[in-house]
């Protein structure tokens, strides 16, 4: 759009651009930035017009974009503009995803690179490396407390070795996911560590207060996110008599984005680290970019246009780059993080579905699916050019943050109902074989969640430690059911490391003090390989999971339903065990996959007379794509075995 003030301003611009920027061949940069300049004017003036020095700032964020994109490698450049041309990419089933800690992994990112071939071997072509960078030791949050955004953790390697892991996963058409921690830093980066020493310019890039008349009246709203290891949302500096908005740990300093220069600083980070070839960038905590008194501090509209910007502005220099966005709040609530008043993604083109990740966790313990249809139903409609991260275990706790509405419509008083899941999961229901550990219970609130890893939650740890093989193969049969859905669903599945092998709780965490206050190291644990190579044995546990979720990975990435083009139906039937959906191919809609499951330890049926009003024949014949047979039948009936699933095409 083509608009007086703003242009006028960007030929200012450009005429004060420092002249080792000026002297660049900069054709695509300039016509990417004429594109899109209107918008980031339009949003950094919205957010920082009201200061008196908005046109300086202005000038640096220019500036920053351009110094990102003559940093950008041709080959990087290439890819941007194949993207471009092919800008729904990553819409298609092709990609499948898995989520793991370096050293939960490997020994450290050399190591790493050597065992891609797992990857290759599994199926999975996006990787998400968790935080890899510097971070006090014992005041880590798992690697969220960054102290330096340029530095990798030496443990765990250098640039290079990050360089050429990238190289290699592109190479075999891998894509490399790392997280931009953008919310936060560490009380020891070194920004805090000058405003502790009483830098004016460095405490604005934080919340600092003299005194809790402020921090109070935050207080009155802001919830609470580890109530138990770290109370309160504001942690008093001794060193600076101050007191600093900390809503994570007390070491995690919220920053600041009502200061420009913060804003510019992480975008700087951003571009960075997208230039080192990194395909998508995992925007940690973007639901509290944004404090005001008065409100709970998060989703705030502001957050929004921060994102946006962000988005933007990676435009203009790195196109090809994409943005997760890790918002885990209310359906309603995180739709927004794609961007509104959009077709087209403006903010962040995947987002978590925490929604999903709930509620197959809900079905799993009341072996019904009522409030999985109910938040299924409601979730709501997202924009086209945008997907989900559909997962079941991540390196998080499990919070049961339904729709009260949704519980009450499926039939349950929501304090009871979460207080069943916590009770269920945590194993003090009689008779539940589930090994998670309550995490952060809210003494105020009663609110509590959940941390254990996919196989302990699922009994295969209670099914070992018995030597219970029915408990096992139980446990199995509901790792691969909810593996089933989230690689059917619509959007990229993200698996979590270990869970396709069945790895259990790591209990390691409680002997480390700088670890023992937070259990949801219980279920970031470290790959025995001696033992991973039980995979290639038949009779295991570790062949029959890992076998399994190859097959299905196979399977999906041929099944062009299953790419996300906002091409499911969910179909209501009248057995409250079963989830049922249709996938649809959105260029072929004939062309379609049922997909049915049980969540029921017994034999269930389906009613195939209630499909009519979708086109499908009662009497109709099925193969499963997964077993390769077809379907048990009988008249109109059709029976899935307990826990059992159907991928089915019409034949
Ligand atoms: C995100 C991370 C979580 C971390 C928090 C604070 O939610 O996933 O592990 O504790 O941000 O950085
Ligand atoms: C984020 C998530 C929350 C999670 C926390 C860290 O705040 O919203 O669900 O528990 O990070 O665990």
């Amino acid at each position: 759009m083509y608009e007086q003030v703003s242009h006028s301003l960007l030929n200012a611009i450009l005429d004060d651009l420092k002249p080792e920027i000026r002297r660049q061949d900069l054709r695509h940069f300039y016509t990417r930035l004429g594109a899109n300049f209107y918008a980031i004017y339009s949003l950094f003036f919205n957010l920082y017009g009201h200061r008196e020095d908005f046109k300086a700032q202005m000038l640096r964020l220019v500036e920053t974009m351009a110094k990102g994109y003559i940093d950008r490698s041709a080959e990087l450049e290439r890819v941007d503009i194949e993207r471009e041309q092919n800008h729904n990419w990553f819409l298609s089933q092709k990609w499948v995803g898995m989520a793991l800690y370096t050293n939960g992994f490997a020994d450290n990112l050399a190591d790493l690179a050597t065992k891609i071939s797992y990857f290759q071997e599994l199926g999975i072509n996006l990787v998400h490396i968790m935080p890899i960078l510097m971070c006090p030791t014992g005041k880590s949050d798992g690697g969220y407390a960054v102290s330096d955004f340029r530095q990798i953790d030496d443990r765990l390697g250098d640039l290079n070795d990050l360089r050429r892991v990238a190289e290699e996963f592109r190479k075999r058409d891998i894509l490399l996911v790392l997280d931009i921690v953008m919310n936060h830093t560490s009380d020891e980066h070194d920004w805090a560590a000058k405003a502790v020493e009483g830098d004016k310019r460095y405490q604005d890039y934080y919340f600092v207060f003299d005194n809790r008349e402020i921090p109070d009246m935050f207080e009155q709203t802001m919830p609470q996110i580890f109530p138990e290891s770290a109370p309160g949302n504001f942690t008093w500096n001794e060193k600076m008599q101050k007191w600093v908005m900390t809503v994570f740990q007390h070491y995690q300093w919220d920053l600041n984005y009502s200061n420009p220069e913060v804003f510019i600083e992480m975008l700087d980070i951003i571009l960075f680290w997208a230039n080192q070839g990194v395909d998508i960038l995992r925007l940690d905590a973007v639901a509290f970019l944004w404090k005001k008194i008065g409100s709970s501090c998060q989703n705030e509209r502001n957050a929004h246009l921060i994102l946006q910007l962000m988005k933007d502005c990676c435009q203009v220099t790195a196109p090809g780059v994409l943005f997760i966005a890790e918002a885990i709040v209310t359906p309603l609530e995180v739709i927004k993080y794609f961007g509104e008043d959009a077709i087209i993604a403006k903010e962040c083109e995947i987002a978590y579905n925490a929604t999903l990740m709930a509620l197959l966790w809900d079905a799993i313990a009341t072996q019904n699916t009522k409030l999985l249809y109910q938040g299924v139903k409601n979730l709501p409609a997202k924009l086209e050019r945008a997907t989900w991260l559909n997962y079941v275990r991540c390196h998080d706790d499990i919070g049961f943050g339904f729709d009260d509405n949704d519980i009450r419509a499926a039939g349950y008083d929501p304090y009871a109902h979460r207080q069943f899941l916590v009770n269920y999961f945590s194993g003090q229901f009689e008779a539940s074989p589930a090994r998670g550990m309550v995490f952060m219970r809210n003494e105020t609130t009663g609110d509590a969640r959940i941390s254990g890893s996919l196989a302990s939650l699922a009994g295969l740890e209670a099914g070992q430690e018995m030597n219970d093989q029915g408990l096992i193969d139980t446990a199995i049969k509901k790792i691969l059911l909810l593996h089933s859905l989230i690689l059917s669903f619509g959007g990229i599945p993200l698996l979590y490391n270990g869970d396709a092998l069945g790895v259990v709780n790591d209990y390691g965490y409680r002997d480390d003090p700088g670890k023992s206050d937070d259990n949801r190291w219980i279920h970031r644990p470290k790959i025995n390989w001696d033992r991973a190579e039980l995979r290639k044995k038949q009779g295991t546990t570790e062949f029959a999971l890992f076998n399994a979720i190859k097959k299905m990975i196979a399977i999906r990435k041929e099944i062009s339903a299953f790419a996300d083009f906002n091409n499911r139906e969910l179909v209501e039937v009248d057995n409250p065990h079963l989830l049922c959906f249709i996938r649809f191919n959105h260029d072929r809609p004939s062309e379609r996959i049922l997909v049915v499951a049980n969540f029921d330890a017994n034999p269930q049926y389906l009613d195939l007379y209630l499909l009519r009003s979708r086109g499908i024949d009662p009497f109709g014949q099925f193969v499963d794509l997964y077993s390769g047979g077809k379907p048990a039948q009988y008249d109109r009936r059709m029976v899935l075995q307990g826990y059992q699933f159907y991928w089915l095409t019409e034949i």
